[in-house]
């Protein structure tokens, strides 16, 4: 029995519009297992939203992989407790891809390392911002060429809360990319380039307070913020309550803010959010700075 636990993401961090994400302490955790032939997927919890036939997007990713290294894909058992909520802008793809590869790699023993599934993973899902810090953990900034894909890792200070604000309707990342324009202006893509530098230098040397105007974007959220009702409110309450900075999770509409006073912050946000006709949930998170874990045979091989 092949045991994965994966971790939700952040993708577009701040300015890092498809490149920069972080892994968050909230999980999905898959098992597998090579049964006689077929495919039997069993969601936990009876999560309708997940398709338990060909279309599951772990066994998609898993059919791709023995497509690549030419093997016929194994008769499979696929059992799902899903803790990642879908199409809301925290990376449940990216854990499905992540998973898939995972799986795969371990029960066809084909031995590719971490590096390799971050390539891959990258290259299956179009962009590195989920799938890598969801394989790796920590804060990654990643940018793709023709060819791969070079990142780095960033580990994320213990002392950094993330309050998660995950709302009850979803958003498609493809209407969400619908919605971008083909081109920006130079001004909106130096305002972008120099808070991602100041993001991604501030991380590294744990300096938090520059973390308000360093998260700040102009390349997707003023676009996606039309999809959200209330998304510039929200976020202004978060800075008024204390959030040392904000921005739109992934393609939205997960809100996130970056918070010191966890309780108090909580307690405000949620009487405020309370009042908004669609019902907001609020996790404390802290980021994951391991990434994805694989157990095979109840034992944790990385
Ligand atoms: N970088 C991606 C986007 C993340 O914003 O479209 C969502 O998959």
């Amino acid at each position: 029995m092949i045991k994965v636990k994966v971790p939700a993401t952040t993708a577009n961090m701040g300015p890092g519009f498809d490149s920069i994400g972080m892994a968050l302490g909230m999980y999905n955790i898959i098992y597998a297992e090579e049964i006689e032939e077929g495919l039997e997927i069993i969601v936990q919890d009876g999560n309708k939203e997940i398709p338990t036939d060909e279309t599951n997007l772990i066994y998609k990713t898993i059919c791709a992989f023995y497509e690549n290294i030419n093997q016929k894909v194994p008769g499979l058992r696929i059992i799902q407790q899903d803790s990642i909520p879908h199409t809301r802008g925290l990376g449940s793809s990216a854990a499905c891809i992540v998973a898939g590869l995972h799986i795969a790699n371990a029960l066809s023993q084909s031995f590719f390392s971490k590096e390799e599934l971050v390539q891959m993973a990258a290259q299956l899902e179009g962009h590195p911002d989920n799938t890598t810090p969801a394989l790796l953990g920590g804060m990654t900034i990643g940018a793709m060429n023709s060819k791969d894909m070079k990142y780095v890792k960033v580990h994320v200070a213990e002392n950094l809360h993330f309050a998660v604000m995950i709302p009850d309707f979803t958003l498609s990342t493809e209407l969400a990319r619908g919605v971008l324009p083909e081109t920006v202006s130079l001004k909106d893509a130096v305002f972008n380039t120099s808070r991602a530098a100041l993001l991604t230098a501030s991380m590294l040397i744990g300096d938090m307070d520059n973390l308000e105007l360093a998260m700040q974007d102009c390349l997707h959220e003023p676009y996606r913020a039309k999809l959200i009702p209330h998304m510039d409110e929200i976020l202004e309450k978060a800075k008024f309550y204390g959030a040392k900075g904000t921005f739109l999770s992934g393609a939205g509409p997960t809100l996130l803010a970056v918070v010191k006073n966890v309780v108090a912050f909580r307690r405000e946000m949620v009487g405020y959010l309370d009042g908004l006709e669609n019902k907001w949930q609020v996790q404390m998170l802290q980021a994951d700075n391991e990434g994805a874990k694989v157990w095979i045979n109840e034992e944790l091989r990385y």
